[in-house]
């Protein structure tokens, strides 16, 4: 061959290649080309691995064991309500973790997560997990790190923020490594508390607006009371305070979308009320495929055991069946649960699941 062949034949081939990668892509022509993702250990997916001195991790086996690629640092068994939502809308694999240094260039077109077990609203919330990327911290690193080298690459392809997701879930953990663990005595009342959190959390989405965002998803915190880690100080019951506090913050973060769209012009959120699909499973475990609703599938060592009430012992043993329980380890659900909450996020017709829209009609505004 002489070299104008070769070299032919090579453009051909890198054409072909070309089009077969844009071509694997098809699959989200819903409007929705990526995911931005903030909060806490629901929707951390390995940002915490790289973290020095946190002890909110789990890249440890029994978590990852029903995952593809096992443990990734994703709370769970399997995949977690983010992974499930990116396959409903279409998404190429998942999303890349910020803390990986590799995130860069063509890595970030289809979004990174942020999101850091331990962390909350609040940047004081993580004192006890060591240490967290806090959520302002979070947001910051999208808008220094990430989004210089996107709004390049979003421009190259005439795309535009428009067309991504900005998914927040955090709060629970300013409940219950925060207010209820350092505020015994009361000495800031709940509702001022949670004032406080609401008015913290809209400045944040406000924020993110400012940067370009205008589809957000915000998770309602889950119903505290009734979570492993709780029942296990409480002989086995729920603590109806701990639940309170999540409604009452809940009841203030469906608000603040109504609030918020007017003050954000062109703008649309979504409130995903996992409270709700929750605790529907909870008080009916075996009308929605569940058996066990208050027990960890894994073991969790208490702290005179060497653990913290919270993950999974590290090489512990597991339920048999995964799929019939609602909690993996002390706090977070199983992958079962996970997937069935991202289902209604993603198509549910109830208001009480998902806040005034789903995620598929929020996609194709
Ligand atoms: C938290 O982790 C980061 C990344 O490993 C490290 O740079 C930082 O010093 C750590 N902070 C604390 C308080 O340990
Ligand atoms: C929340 O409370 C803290 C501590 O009192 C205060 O510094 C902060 O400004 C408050 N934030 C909002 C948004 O009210
Ligand atoms: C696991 O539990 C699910 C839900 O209860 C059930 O459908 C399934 O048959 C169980 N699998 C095994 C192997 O027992």
């Amino acid at each position: 061959m002489n070299p104008r062949t070769i070299f032919l034949l090579s453009f051909i081939v890198f054409f072909f290649l070309f089009s077969w990668c844009e071509g694997g892509r098809k699959g989200y022509d819903k409007g929705i080309k990526g995911m931005f993702v903030f909060g806490s250990s629901l929707v951390d997916n390995g940002n915490n691995n790289a973290l020095e001195n946190s002890r909110a991790k789990a890249n440890y086996l029994p978590y990852g064991m029903d995952f593809p690629l096992g443990p990734s640092g994703r709370f769970t068994n399997g995949k977690n309500v983010i992974d499930f939502l990116g396959d409903y809308l279409g998404l190429p694999s998942s999303i890349p973790t910020f803390s990986d240094p590799s995130t860069k260039g063509m890595k970030i077109v289809h979004g990174v997560n942020y999101a850091s077990g331990g962390s909350g609203i609040l940047d004081n919330t993580g004192i006890v997990s060591g240490n967290v990327t806090t959520l302002n911290r979070q947001i910051k690193n999208f808008e220094e790190v990430t989004l210089p080298e996107l709004r390049v690459l979003i421009r190259r392809r005439k795309s535009s923020l428009d067309n991504y997701l900005f998914v927040v879930g955090s709060g629970g953990n300013d409940y219950s490594f925060n207010y209820f663990l350092t505020n015994s005595d009361a000495q800031v009342s709940l509702p001022v508390f949670t004032a406080n959190l609401t008015a913290t959390l809209s400045g944040q989405l406000k924020k993110l607006y400012s940067l370009g965002a205008r589809k957000m998803v915000v998770i309602s915190v889950n119903p505290l009371g009734c979570s492993p880690m709780v029942r296990a100080n409480n002989k086995g019951q729920c603590i109806e305070t701990l639940n309170q506090a999540a409604q009452l913050f809940n009841l203030n973060l469906k608000t603040l979308v109504d609030v918020l769209k007017p003050q954000m012009p062109r703008s649309n959120l979504v409130f995903l009320n996992s409270y709700q699909i929750i605790n529907d499973i909870i008080s009916q475990p075996a009308s929605k495929g569940f058996k066990e609703a208050a027990m960890p599938c894994c073991e969790v060592p208490s702290l005179s055991e060497g653990g913290n009430g919270v993950l999974c012992k590290n090489g512990g043993k597991t339920c048999p069946n995964r799929t019939n329980h609602v909690f993996f380890d002390a706090l977070h659900p199983t992958e079962a649960v996970n997937e069935l909450i991202a289902s209604k996020a993603y198509g549910s017709q109830l208001q009480t699941e998902v806040y005034p829209t789903n995620v598929l009609h929020l996609a194709n505004i």
